[in-house]
């Protein structure tokens, strides 16, 4: 799973690059000067995101697309996409987020456990995030409607 994400995400890059001709060349040029890095997410009706395992280099940039490709509404089957500071207990995060529907499920007093966080979407809609890629480790990332973390989690890994 691991190697299946770096080669989708490195196969992802290179049809960028591959897309016109030097627009693409000046595309890779600025790709090359500021290390960005594009991941794309997904978000399902069955509760799923498209990926268990996201890796980055250490200090690149990082730009989320992040799309909620079912049809269901946000109010019944809503996706976000946060990623948790090392330590952050997700389960205890989790519960925390359940009560703060006006926020996206983002709850106010856990923002600082927060590194990156996406606003929440229904089916069809999609949106992006950029920020820089934290230290090298392990960091959890999740969905936190309620109960979806138990199936929508995975690791981030910058290496
Ligand atoms: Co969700």
């Amino acid at each position: 799973m691991r190697v299946l994400t770096v080669l989708g995400i490195t196969a992802l890059l290179l049809f960028t690059f591959a897309c016109g001709g030097e627009k693409s060349e000046s595309n890779k040029e600025v790709a090359a000067k500021s290390n960005v890095v594009v991941v794309e997410v997904t978000g399902n009706d069955l509760m799923q995101f498209n990926v268990k395992t996201i890796e980055v280099l250490a200090g690149s940039k990082v730009k989320v697309n992040f799309s909620h490709i079912g049809k269901m509404e946000s109010t019944v089957m809503g996706h976000n996409f946060i990623i948790l500071k090392p330590g952050v207990d997700i389960v205890q995060f989790a519960t925390a987020a359940m009560t703060a529907k006006d926020t996206d499920y983002i709850p106010a007093d856990k923002e600082g456990d927060i590194i990156a966080h996406t606003k929440l979407l229904g089916g069809g809609q999609s949106t992006s995030i950029e920020f820089d890629a934290p230290a090298v480790g392990t960091y959890k990332f999740l969905c936190s409607f309620p109960g979806h973390y138990a199936m929508m989690q995975g690791d981030f890994i910058v290496k």
